[in-house]
């Protein structure tokens, strides 16, 4: 395709395009979207609508005009302007055929999805319905396949990092045992990443169910050589080694996704209880999602927004912006959603080299 002095690609005609953010926030949603439309409007002379609250905005028709005017100053601001949900079309009576006027009704080219695993597995299933959809992976966690990086995943590291070197001088003082609780569902990507970049004593993460008696013993060691203060970063989503712990049943939340977050607080127990070291507990939560993105994330968030609509006018339906080796290049949805992205035995092992 021929390329105009500012490296882009030959504009086809104009399009009409949708947006949506879905699932949880993430920082840089917002780039995400100033990126798309940028390039949308100045480049290709698109119509962009964003639908409100993800997926519940194109089932009921609700959106706003996304306008390079509009999106002046969001760049970075952290949360979504389209708001979001974890809503989707399967969730809801005749749902899908609602998408579908919608995006007929408002003579919709195309949709771009961004949103984390579930969202964009649903992304997927609504692209075998026929609907022209191309996904952007958002996520803290880093867990989704096909990129190197979601956005949002710097940030996180970032601000987990900072309470890490912050919990070390209180714990130092008081040669106390932190136990320090961060997202990641089902993946230890936010742990591994802040616990080697802190100096933790300890990353507990859920690719490895962890034995409370092996944790309790190797603090038991340091804190016996003399060596004072420790660190456990432990992911939201580990789990102890079966016949280990007994875990209190989990919550559920209205879209069936078990609430997680406590494993910081049974973990910090067990060790004060087993070893007789002053434990203390801080669970950074929504803090790792929530303010304004870091400038790594910033960048990728707006090469994937560009990448994306550039996506949608060469017909990549059905795919992902995706980064791999330092490029954005479109991945099929279904290669990318099929198997979460794991933390790689060889970083996990860097980490341990660190323990206690
Ligand atoms: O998937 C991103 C994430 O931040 C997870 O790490 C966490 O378990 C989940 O979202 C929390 O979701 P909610 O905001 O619905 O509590």
């Amino acid at each position: 395709m021929a390329q105009d002095q500012t490296g882009s690609t030959e504009s086809p005609k104009p399009l009409s395009v949708g947006v949506l953010t879905g699932g949880g926030d993430c920082p840089g949603l917002n780039a995400v979207i100033r990126g798309v439309v940028r390039k949308a409007e100045k480049h290709y002379g698109d119509r962009v609508v964003g639908f409100l609250d993800g997926w519940k905005g194109v089932i009921e028709n609700d959106f706003m005009e996304l306008t390079i005017d509009a999106c002046r100053g969001i760049l970075p601001r952290g949360g979504t302007i389209l708001g979001t949900t974890r809503i989707t079309p399967f969730m809801v009576e005749d749902g899908m055929a609602k998408v579908k006027a919608t995006m007929s009704e408002n003579d919709l080219d195309a949709l771009i999805v961004i949103g984390g695993e579930g969202t964009l597995s649903c992304a997927l299933a609504t692209y075998n319905e026929g609907l022209p959809v191309v996904g952007v992976p958002k996520t803290i966690d880093n867990d989704i396949g096909g990129t190197e990086r979601t956005f949002g995943f710097d940030t996180a590291v970032a601000i987990a990092t900072e309470a890490i070197d912050r919990l070390h001088t209180t714990a130092e003082s008081h040669d106390r045992v932190m136990v320090c609780e961060v997202m990641g569902r089902h993946v230890g990507h936010i742990a591994t990443w802040a616990g080697i970049a802190g100096g933790a004593t300890m990353t507990l993460i859920p690719e490895h169910p962890f034995d409370v008696q092996i944790v309790c013993d190797a603090l038991v060691r340091r804190h016996e050589n003399g060596r004072f203060a420790s660190i456990v970063v432990v992911a939201e989503g580990a789990t102890p080694a079966p016949g280990t712990i007994d875990l209190p049943k989990q919550e559920v939340d209205r879209y069936g996704h078990i609430r997680l977050g406590g494993i910081g607080h049974i973990l910090a127990g067990e060790i004060e209880q087993r070893t007789g070291l002053e434990t203390r507990v801080t669970t950074l939560g929504h803090i790792q999602r929530g303010g304004t993105p870091t400038p790594f994330d910033r960048v990728l968030s707006t090469r994937f927004g560009v990448a994306a609509i550039d996506a949608v006018h060469t017909g990549h339906f059905g795919h992902m912006v995706a980064l791999r080796s330092a490029s954005i290049t479109p991945q099929p949805l279904v290669d990318c959603v099929s198997e979460l992205k794991y933390v790689s035995d060889e970083l996990y092992d860097v980490a341990t080299q660190f323990f206690a």
